[in-house]
């Protein structure tokens, strides 16, 4: 019998795990659950002798791979496989995938909601802004920007976007315009909100230089992931403008040195939450579920990722 273990340090909704639960059952499994483990020896006990492991922002690196001796394949129950050494993977012959575009309306929605909270005063009472007749740039224009462009369209926002994989042409249906360069889209932006992935090229990439170009008033949103952001350039960006905004779902790493000193400036959440619906979990979880069974009794490999 083949055994899929659901790894997820921060559970899925439990209407998630049941139907996930059922897919695999039902396609004549044996389910494992190890959630909210507190250590990583939990994590290498429990993939010792699975064939697939779901998991959402869990580690998956060379030492749970050493520890897993017959896994085939990880599915990653969202969108950024960061968390995971695809390079490893694919030496130790396992297949990655994701679930591209089925947490996505959850994130978008608390990007626009992160927008509004920043406007008004992060809801404290005082006079705000209205997102109206804003500019909004989108920076990384996959399934979370396009949705979080079309629920701005509908604020009556205007969008530009930037996506390095994603040609004019392919914007055309969505009716953004698409920026020339990442400065164009700072330059032009009272709201930037960030959707690219965190890798190498991305990597502090959003720093002092790039903000500094925004208009005054501006407000970075952060949904992506806090690796893309230079703290040390955020830092000064809040000290030396102080009409500038950032909001989160990442705290960064100095999060510390930043909470409670810019007022309704900044705020990050305490725990990362844009995929936390119960919708975004079940949409993810099921796609996970269904994508292990088709690799596993029929090669099916649509949404494996590369490093
Ligand atoms: C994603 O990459 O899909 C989102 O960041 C959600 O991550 P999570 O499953 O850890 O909440």
């Amino acid at each position: 019998m083949k055994r899929v273990l659901i790894a997820t340090e921060k559970p899925f909704a439990p209407a998630a795990t049941k139907q996930i639960a059922g897919i695999l059952t039902n396609a004549g499994y044996e389910v494992r659950l190890l959630e909210k483990y507190a250590s990583k020896a939990e994590l290498l006990e429990a993939v010792k002798d699975v064939q697939a492991i779901i998991v959402r922002s869990d580690v998956v690196d060379r030492e749970v791979l050493n520890a897993a001796n017959a896994l085939k394949v990880v599915v990653r129950a969202g969108s950024g496989f960061d968390t995971i050494d695809v390079a490893a993977c694919k030496e130790h012959g396992v297949v990655v995938m994701n679930t591209p575009g089925q947490n996505s309306n959850a994130v978008a929605e608390l990007a626009i909601g992160f927008m509004v909270f920043m406007a008004r005063g992060n809801y404290k009472g005082v006079a705000g802004t209205e997102l109206k007749g804003k500019t909004l740039g989108i920076y990384g224009c996959g399934y979370i920007g396009r949705r979080v462009a079309k629920i701005a369209q509908c604020f009556g926002m205007k969008v530009i976007a930037l996506d390095p994989c994603i040609t004019k042409i392919g914007m055309d249906t969505y009716d953004i315009v698409v920026a020339d360069s990442v400065n164009e889209i700072f330059e032009k932006s009272d709201y930037v909100s960030l959707h690219i992935p965190s890798n190498p090229s991305t990597k502090k990439s959003i720093n002092f230089e790039l903000m500094s170009k925004m208009p005054k008033g501006a407000t970075i949103v952060n949904t992506a992931r806090k690796e893309v952001i230079d703290e040390e350039g955020l830092k000064k960006m809040l000290e030396e403008r102080p009409d500038f905004k950032y909001v989160t779902d990442i705290a960064p790493d100095c999060h510390a040195d930043l909470d409670g000193k810019f007022g309704f400036r900044y705020y990050a959440t305490p725990k990362k939450q844009g995929a936390e619906t119960a919708e975004a979990n079940v949409n993810a979880g099921i796609a996970a579920a269904e994508q292990i069974v088709a690799y596993l009794e029929k090669g099916d490999q649509t949404f494996k990722v590369t490093a």
